[in-house]
């Protein structure tokens, strides 16, 4: 199918759809880094610019159009109404594309947090608004360990099928691969990968924060369980002056950039560009490849609607 990508970030989700056989034929982003991460890795089809800044007709016709649009502070009152609040800018955006567009399908990542936004009213108007532009709209949390992602990642996918395709053509979420028994650990995932300060390792983008681990049970400074899949990548500081790297399974330090990058399953040769903490932010953003990879496949399923 021929995807069209918004927020592509470093460019996760849109890997894992290559890699299920998909072409994203035109990427946008505005983060300066994570456009020539996306560039050196995958392709010059990302236009980094605001997405507000971006004319319709620069968009080229699709089949799919995904990405995530960045849902902190959405204010219920103004979801598509032209305010000045500004709170829902990115997901005005997002509608403001696919209304126009009117691809056959659009995917959406999120995170949990936007279920109990305004007491749930506001993932009910999502899926109003976009019923009203014409989709069959449904929603799912997924764990992405349970799809064999060493890294327990609680994400919602919004998905839209136009409501004129035949009814075998609806957009069906992918089921799990694996369950609490059989996930991935994240020492299997970074098995043989030598210490960053290893004169032979030649790893690109092997380094990380030294901001002190401080073990206080909260995200970003716990002890990672290295019997079990890793906890979730973020991609936000602390806060403090430190990026919040998940520890290393060894408990000894963060996890280097590298690392927190094949915990997101990107290849061991994606390559970031960036200072350190635009680097971690970018692998933190990310949709696991692997995760990608699976909901690319339940599109692969269906026929591409353009004639
Ligand atoms: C959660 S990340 C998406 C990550 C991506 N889906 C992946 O798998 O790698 C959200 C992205 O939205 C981008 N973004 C935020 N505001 C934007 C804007 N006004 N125009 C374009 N992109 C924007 C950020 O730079 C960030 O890369």
């Amino acid at each position: 199918m021929k995807v069209v990508s918004l927020f592509s970030g470093a460019g996760g989700l849109d890997l894992g759809l290559i890699q299920a056989g998909h072409r994203v034929i035109w990427a946008n982003d505005n983060d300066v880094d994570s456009c020539e991460t996306y560039k050196l890795n995958i392709g010059d089809h990302i236009i980094c610019k605001d997405i507000s800044k971006i004319n319709l007709q620069e968009i080229p016709d699709c089949d799919v159009v995904v990405g995530g649009f960045p849902c902190q502070g959405f204010s219920m009152a103004n979801m598509l109404r032209d305010t000045d609040d500004d709170r829902n800018k990115l997901y005005k955006q997002f509608y403001r594309i696919i209304n126009n567009k009117k691809p056959g399908y659009f995917l959406a990542e999120n995170v949990r947090g936007i279920l109990s936004l305004d007491s749930g009213n506001i993932i009910k108007q999502i899926v109003k608004d976009f019923s009203d532009a014409g989709y069959i709209v449904k929603y799912k949390t997924f764990n992405t360990a349970d799809f064999g992602v060493p890294q327990t990642r609680l994400r919602v996918i919004i998905a839209g099928t136009r409501k004129d395709l035949p009814e075998n053509m609806e957009f069906q979420f992918p089921e799990p691969t694996h369950n609490k028994a059989t996930w991935i650990s994240v020492s299997e995932a970074l098995k043989g990968i030598p210490e960053p300060e290893d004169p032979k390792s030649k790893l690109k983008n092997h380094i990380y924060s030294k901001y002190k681990i401080t073990n206080r049970n909260f995200t970003g400074h716990r002890e990672t369980d290295p019997n079990k899949p890793s906890p979730t990548i973020l991609a936000r500081g602390n806060g403090k002056g430190g990026v919040c790297a998940i520890q290393h399974p060894g408990n000894h330090r963060r996890m280097t950039v590298r690392e927190s990058a094949l915990v997101q399953t990107f290849p061991i040769t994606f390559e970031f560009v960036g200072s350190m903490g635009s680097m971690y932010r970018q692998v933190g953003n990310a949709v696991p490849v692997l995760f990608g990879l699976h909901l690319g496949k339940k599109l692969e399923q269906l026929k591409s609607v353009l004639v």
